[in-house]
């Protein structure tokens, strides 16, 4: 963590639509409301913010065309307003940030899927968020496939219904391949960071494995020994 904010503790969720990310995500936060309290704060990107929705809906409806730069610099806008009005000011009071997708996002979409390259991101990320970095990072992994036809699964019912969010899980299965990809590269690249879920248990055995995770995380973090 950077920017000066040394007390509280960022945790980052990752991982491809269809991954059971947010479900995951769910039952930590309630997980950390019980034992922390108003602690905690969540958050999402693209969204958690009254700018940051506005920007999740013309980056998320299918009927938007937008050139895969415009696309970044949008991702990019979002994580500014999100880090400036919810994520900075609670970490710097100490709280405990679970922020669904983050910069990994980016690197995976639009540097893997879209093929625009990791510098890039990556430059952006220290120009615009200063390098804050997530003190832990979770990334769901299930079966690649698997996580592709859940996509599409939840895809084709959603169709109708509710606000139009199916803009990238329209693409293609290469484009998926290479978010995929991009993903394990940065799991790779930094692994006391990033911690891999194997995400094909059932619902209660990962939750159960992010729970040790997230708790032994929080006593090095809170009480280093
Ligand atoms: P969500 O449904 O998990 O909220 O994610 C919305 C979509 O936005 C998902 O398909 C991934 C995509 N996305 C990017 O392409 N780049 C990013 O930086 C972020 C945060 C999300």
């Amino acid at each position: 963590m950077s920017l000066g904010m040394t007390r509280g503790f960022f945790i980052t969720f990752e991982g491809l639509d269809g991954s059971g990310k947010s479900t995951q995500l769910r039952k930590l936060a309630d997980w950390l409301k019980s034992e922390h309290g108003d602690r905690i704060v969540i958050t999402r990107q693209p969204g958690g913010t009254e700018v940051g929705n506005r920007i999740r809906e013309l980056l998320l409806d299918s009927r938007t065309q937008i050139a895969p730069r415009a696309e970044l610099g949008l991702m990019f806008s979002d994580r500014a307003q999100c880090i400036a009005e919810v994520i900075a000011p609670a970490l710097a009071e100490g709280k405990i940030v679970v922020c669904d997708r983050f910069t990994d996002s980016t690197e995976a979409y639009q540097g893997g899927g879209r093929e625009l390259g990791s510098d890039v991101v990556l430059e952006l990320h220290k120009a615009i968020c200063g390098g804050l970095q997530p003190d832990l990072t979770l990334l769901l992994l299930p079966d690649f496939a698997r996580s592709l036809e859940r996509a599409r699964r939840r895809n084709g019912r959603k169709a109708g219904r509710g606000p139009d969010e199916n803009r990238f899980e329209r693409e293609d299965e290469a484009f998926f391949r290479r978010v995929f990809d991009k993903f394990c590269e940065i799991a790779r690249r930094e692994p006391s960071r990033v911690v891999v879920i194997d995400g094909d248990q059932d619902i209660q055995q990962i939750h159960d494995r992010i729970v040790e995770i997230v708790k032994d995380r929080l006593k090095g973090h809170f009480h280093p020994r």
